[in-house]
């Protein structure tokens, strides 16, 4: 077996103790629940709390990398008292590896998602085939996932990769299923949506 370095090693050992705190906070929070909302990247949660009041009877979950922006959205969450609405501070792939295999998206969202312009950079954009596989593998038949961003160069690149997906298709007629500014929307002038259907 290759001998891996002192620091590499440490770095491991943080990253379980890291995913192993945040499977045992989901298995707390979602114990019985089968079907979720789910934001990637939810920044200041202002779309999805907003959501999550008017959609009463959806759970809904939203994770970001940042301490302090999930630090907001817990308090959007409790100032409005809302008991179907989970943040979590977590990393995708991270979460999406602890997350228990009986939670399904009815809906994933990605809103803003950074863009990461430089061509040498684009491998670290969220939309990866890998990633649409994994949605579509955590989706039933018809489940939606949703798209919008102000970078047409990474929305050209979101389209692609869908249209290369067997398991997505674009649903051209399909409406935005829910309209709420969140905090990147508002410094925008312009920005792209796109709706595809777990098939
Ligand atoms: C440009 S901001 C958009 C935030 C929000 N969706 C909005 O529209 O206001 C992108 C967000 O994605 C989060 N993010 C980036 N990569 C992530 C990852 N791998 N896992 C979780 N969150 C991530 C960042 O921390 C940031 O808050």
């Amino acid at each position: 077996m290759p001998e891996i370095s002192e620091p590499h090693a440490r770095e491991l050992a943080k990253q379980n103790l890291r995913k192993n705190k945040l499977r045992v906070e989901l298995i707390n929070d979602l114990d019985g629940i089968d079907r979720i909302l789910f934001e990637a990247g939810c920044g200041h949660g202002h779309w999805l709390t907003d959501y999550a009041e008017s959609h009463s009877n959806t759970i809904c979950v939203g994770i970001d990398l940042i301490s302090w922006r999930v630090r907001k959205c817990n308090d959007k969450k409790f100032k409005r008292g809302l008991n179907n609405l989970y943040f979590y501070k977590a990393e995708l792939s991270e979460f999406l590896e602890v997350l228990p295999k009986t939670v399904r998206f009815e809906r994933t969202v990605l809103l803003f998602p950074d863009p990461w312009p430089k061509a040498r950079h684009h491998r670290r954009r969220m939309i990866q085939a890998d990633l649409l596989d994994e949605f579509a593998r955590r989706s039933d038949i018809g489940g939606e996932l949703c798209f919008r961003s102000d970078d047409r160069p990474y929305f050209d690149w979101t389209l692609e990769h869908i249209n290369k997906n067997n398991h997505w298709l674009i649903e051209p007629s399909a409406s935005w299923p829910y309209e709420s500014a969140t905090y990147f929307q508002d410094l925008m002038d312009e920005y792209f949506s796109v709706v595809a259907r777990r098939v």
